[in-house]
């Protein structure tokens, strides 16, 4: 079949796929609310379905409008984003809420290019955005979409670049059906998640299994093209879990930045744990140091070497402004990043054991 003849059964091979064979039954896909339909897009950029799930439920059960949103403190914005990572994403969604109320009277925008202008969505984001909730006809171009495209139509090239990505856009743009846009673009997402996936792709099972370049010249396991690998830089940090066994000294980061917003522990070692006992007005009773652990960001990896001290405090110590001391019994709810809470269960736990 020709590139022509390709293009034009992609879009109808792919409805009627969806229709049949793809997700249904998903929480967002049971509204066109553009509040509820931006939550989860934005939730499942860099994020897996199965985890979105009991997120996205919590959320709207706070917030159930995005005047409810737009009017919460950040703090608890970011309390129930804990855990899911990338942070920056919620500081985004606060304030997108925060404009399309002051700005749109609480009424999302309908076209995808109005909508990529707001914080934390991009042209893809937004197209899904405007696809599902406004049914308009644009195209979205994510990381599985990007993949089912490259090896359909054997795009050359990683799709980190920017040459590659031009060819991928004007393709997604090329393929869009003249209706169906919800169904079709639902359907470029089931399909890259549940049959065109990374590794060992179900291609039997695939309704452009006649068509797919990559399957026809077997060469699916390259495309699309793997970009060249940058070994991350190696950072180091001191972290200070200073606790009574009970509560926790915990210090909110500034809000740009890794972990931005969240509370996190104290940078320091040895001399700085001795500074803080005086500021903060506590004995250290014993120090000792917990195994390293490592972190991946985008940018950097982080090796986190912590001290864990115990410390004796006067019950009724009150924190300075951007402090906290925390109860043990709120480190599974507070606004903490995944590696903190860890580190946090594992310290108490060993602080509050047989020798603390
Ligand atoms: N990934 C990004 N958007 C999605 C959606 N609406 N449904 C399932 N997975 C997605």
């Amino acid at each position: 079949m020709s590139e022509a003849a390709c293009v034009k059964a992609f879009s109808g091979r792919l409805i009627a796929w969806q229709e049949q064979w793809g997700r249904h039954d998903l929480p967002w896909q049971q509204t066109q609310d553009a509040y509820r339909v931006w939550l989860a897009e934005i939730m499942l950029q860099q994020t897996q379905v199965r985890t979105v799930i009991s997120y996205y439920a919590r959320f709207l059960e706070r917030f159930p409008t995005i005047e409810t949103l737009a009017l919460a403190p950040l703090d608890s914005v970011l309390e129930l984003w804990a855990g899911l990572g990338y942070y920056a994403r919620a500081r985004n969604l606060h304030r997108c809420a925060q404009m399309i109320v002051s700005d749109y009277g609480g009424r999302f925008p309908q076209d995808a290019s109005r909508i990529a202008a707001l914080p934390g969505i991009g042209r893809s984001t937004a197209a899904a955005i405007s696809a599902f909730a406004f049914g308009a006809r644009s195209a979205i171009l994510d990381g599985n979409v990007k993949r089912v495209l490259a090896r359909c139509f054997g795009i050359e090239g990683s799709p980190a670049t920017a040459a590659t990505q031009k060819v991928l856009w004007s393709l997604a743009e090329a393929l869009l059906p003249a209706t169906g846009i919800a169904a079709y673009s639902q359907g470029l997402m089931d399909l890259g998640a549940t049959l065109c996936v990374r590794r060992a792709p179900l291609c039997t099972a695939c309704p452009m299994h006649d068509l797919c370049i990559a399957r026809r010249q077997g060469r699916q396991a390259e495309l699309p093209t793997a970009k060249t690998t940058k070994t991350l830089p190696e950072r180091e940090t001191e972290l200070l879990l200073l606790t009574d066994g009970k509560r926790v000294l915990l210090e909110r980061r500034p809000p740009a930045g890794i972990w931005g917003g969240l509370l996190t522990l104290p940078e320091g070692g040895v001399a700085e744990a001795r500074a803080y006992a005086r500021r903060h007005g506590f004995r250290l009773l014993g120090m000792r140091p917990m195994p390293a652990v490592k972190r991946s960001f985008t940018h950097f990896r982080l090796q986190i070497q912590t001290l864990l001290c115990t410390v004796a405090v006067s019950p009724s110590v009150v924190a300075e402004a951007g402090w906290q001391w925390l109860a043990c019994a709120e480190i599974e709810t507070a606004a903490l990043p995944t590696p903190i809470r860890r580190l946090l269960r594992d310290g108490v736990t060993i602080a509050s054991g047989p020798g603390g």
